[in-house]
């Protein structure tokens, strides 16, 4: 049995690592294939070798480009790799361009598609990511989902039950391995992250781009800089964006896009995070350390309503939240986050040959 591989972006890859490793130990034949969506090595080829996943067997090398040029480039160089290849199942991850694109063509030539991290939503479709969401899961014929609320939704969108099958949070399953790793890089010592600190990410269009926003989380950060070490390891196009319109970072520690485990050992020991993506707001869960999420939804509410996340859409309430947190003395954890989620992933594809 073949499995093909789809990965493109930076969150896809520790959710391949732990599938790759468990297909791989019940000898299931396997071929990766990376899109380039992302290729800077801080954004891409460091992630493969921090989770020890081989090198891609082909790169599409798409590049960057608007959400039609990126997605429209990926499916023509894709169809002739999925045609040459003959998977027995199209495995996708996740909510990027890369998993909507190369499901459309497996869709068209009848392979079937597998998606890993079906069935969550955020009822937002200014989002990018919820429309690849929808179509992805509108597309697959097994339904790998993280959460039992994600089978819950997909049900409700009418998708046959045996298409859809729980197995639990595939990233959690890096997040464990990684830790003693995470905490052997020293980073977080290294850029004086010292408990009270705050780790922040933030790329979102709906964050980034717009001048006004941007401004106003900037100013939140700066002023939450004045108290505390703030380190903020900034996406490429949020450095961008803040340098051309020459926002006054303060003594925000904005650094460079940073490794898997460095950012692990950053967010392990913080006070708080605060950030928009959507791993973050697991893998805080996860940890037991607080999560603000400058977003008006979240596709996870799990983490809200089993976790140590909390919406705030109001950059200008970032100062006053992160002044009253307080680290959680018990932590919960979402059923199916532990550990062992690519295996179930796996045994769930060898059961349908
Ligand atoms: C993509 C995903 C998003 C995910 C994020 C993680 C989609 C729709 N979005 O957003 O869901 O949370 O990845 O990072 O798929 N760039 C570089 N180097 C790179 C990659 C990108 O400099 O290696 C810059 C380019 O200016 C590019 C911009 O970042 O135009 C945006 O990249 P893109 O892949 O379009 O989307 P992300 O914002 O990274």
């Amino acid at each position: 049995m073949k499995l093909l591989h789809v990965v493109g972006a930076r969150p896809n890859f520790p959710k391949l690592s732990p599938v790759h490793r468990a297909a791989t130990a019940l000898g299931l034949q396997q071929v990766v294939v990376h899109t380039g969506q992302h290729y800077d090595d801080a954004m891409s080829a460091n992630f493969f070798r921090d989770l020890g996943i081989p090198a891609p067997d082909v790169n599409l090398e798409v590049g960057s480009g608007s959400h039609a040029v990126q997605t429209a480039r990926i499916i023509e160089r894709f169809e002739p790799v999925l045609i040459a290849q003959k998977p027995d199942w199209l495995v996708v991850y996740g909510d990027v361009n890369s998993t909507m694109a190369t499901a459309i063509v497996a869709a068209k030539l009848g392979v079937r598609i597998a998606h890993v991290e079906a069935g969550l939503r955020s009822g937002d479709r200014t989002m990018p990511e919820e429309i690849n969401r929808l179509v992805t899961d509108r597309l697959a014929n097994l339904l790998l989902t993280p959460s039992t609320d994600a089978s819950a939704t997909l049900r409700a969108e009418g998708e046959p039950e045996e298409e859809i099958e729980f197995v639990g949070n595939v990233m959690i399953d890096t997040l464990f391995r990684s830790l003693p790793h995470a905490e052997a890089t020293g980073y977080a010592a290294r850029v004086g992250a010292d408990g009270t600190h705050v780790a922040v990410t933030l790329h979102r269009p709906s964050n980034v781009d717009e001048p006004e926003r941007l401004t106003a989380i900037v100013n939140a950060l700066a002023d939450i800089a004045r108290s505390r070490p703030v380190i903020f390891p900034a996406h490429p196009r949020t450095q961008a964006r803040i340098h051309s319109m020459g926002l006054d970072t303060g003594s925000i520690r904005m650094v460079d896009p940073i490794a898997y485990h460095e950012m692990l050992d950053l967010v392990r020991g913080a006070h708080v995070v605060i950030t928009d993506s959507g791993g973050l707001q697991e893998e805080t869960t996860a940890l037991g350390v607080p999560c603000l999420t400058v977003r008006e939804n979240t596709e996870r509410p799990i983490t809200i309503v089993e976790g140590t996340n909390q919406l705030m859409p109001d950059p200008t309430r970032l100062a006053a939240a992160v002044a009253a947190t307080v680290r959680p003395t018990v932590r919960r954890s979402p059923e199916g986050w532990d550990g062992k989620a690519g295996e179930r992933v796996a045994a769930a594809l060898a059961r349908r040959p």
